[in-house]
């Protein structure tokens, strides 16, 4: 799963100004995309057969009150009208708006079960959030509890102990933009211990070499790969392609903030 949806709260993120430029090229390798119905609207080719997996919460932005403070934001009748094949929502357990948050989930859930669509809960979004195994699994057990379908988290150590707690499939964000090799051996980490699959975002379309990236993460997913060949992958497709240019529009806005 390819993430695109971090405008939504962060504005024009760093090589997401233009979500056209930084999705397109990327899209052939993409098994689903995660994004808000204003970037599908606007920015993907519509004949795209490309799963869509949108996302249906907000309502904060990085400079805002608080980051946990959302609200479901698109009704299950625009959903459908969108033709998306799963609702995404975050959750923020520990937080102060922890309760809204997950009944949220419960709401969204409700309604995505009266169309068969299904929801991924997305977990442990903001700086203050700890990111270690017990939280971790505390809250993608919360999120199963309420019946989500699918939950995204991060990679932590004894990832293992979250995964058994957890009883439906999880998918790990890449967090902030690491080395290659860093966030290669992240995404082979995660599915050796337990991750059905990645939803990576700015590890892949803020490196300089998005397209290379994209096949090397897909490599790990779907073919096995360790993440020394995933490397050479990496080294051997970015030969083939330009390095990704300095996007001038909006600069200063999109070095506005970071969640994590
Ligand atoms: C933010 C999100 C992002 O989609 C998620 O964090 C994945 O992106 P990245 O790999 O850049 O962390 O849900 O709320």
């Amino acid at each position: 799963m390819l993430a695109v949806d971090h405008g939504y709260f962060l504005g024009p993120t760093e090589r997401l100004e233009v979500p056209r430029k930084t999705i397109e090229p990327l899209l052939p390798y993409a098994d689903s995309l995660m994004l808000t119905r204003g970037v599908l609207r606007t920015s993907v080719d519509p004949t795209t057969d490309v799963p869509i997996v949108l996302r249906v919460s907000g309502g904060t932005s990085i400079i805002g009150e608080d980051l946990s403070k959302e609200t479901i934001t698109v009704s299950i009748e625009e959903a459908i009208r969108l033709n998306v094949v799963c609702l995404a929502l975050s959750i923020f357990v520990g937080s102060k708006y922890e309760h809204q948050t997950l009944t949220n989930l419960a709401k969204l859930v409700d309604e995505g079960e009266k169309y068969g669509i299904p929801v991924l809960a997305v977990t442990a979004v903001g700086k203050e959030m700890g990111r270690d195994a017990r939280y971790l699994g505390l809250a993608c057990r919360v999120a199963a509890e309420q019946g989500a379908h699918v939950v995204k988290t991060y990679y932590c150590e004894n990832f293992e102990q979250v995964v058994e707690g957890c009883p439906v499939p999880l998918i790990i964000a890449g967090g902030k933009k690491l080395p290659e090799p860093d966030a290669l051996k992240l995404a082979h980490d995660s599915i050796t211990h337990g991750a059905v699959g990645v939803d990576m975002g700015r590890n892949i379309w803020q490196s300089d070499y998005p397209v290379a990236m994209i096949k090397a993460v897909r490599a790990i997913v779907h073919k096995n790969v360790d993440a020394k060949e995933a490397y050479g992958i990496f080294l051997k497709e970015k030969e083939k392609e330009p390095i990704q240019k300095e996007t001038k529009v909006l600069k200063a806005v999109s070095q506005s903030g970071s969640f994590d």
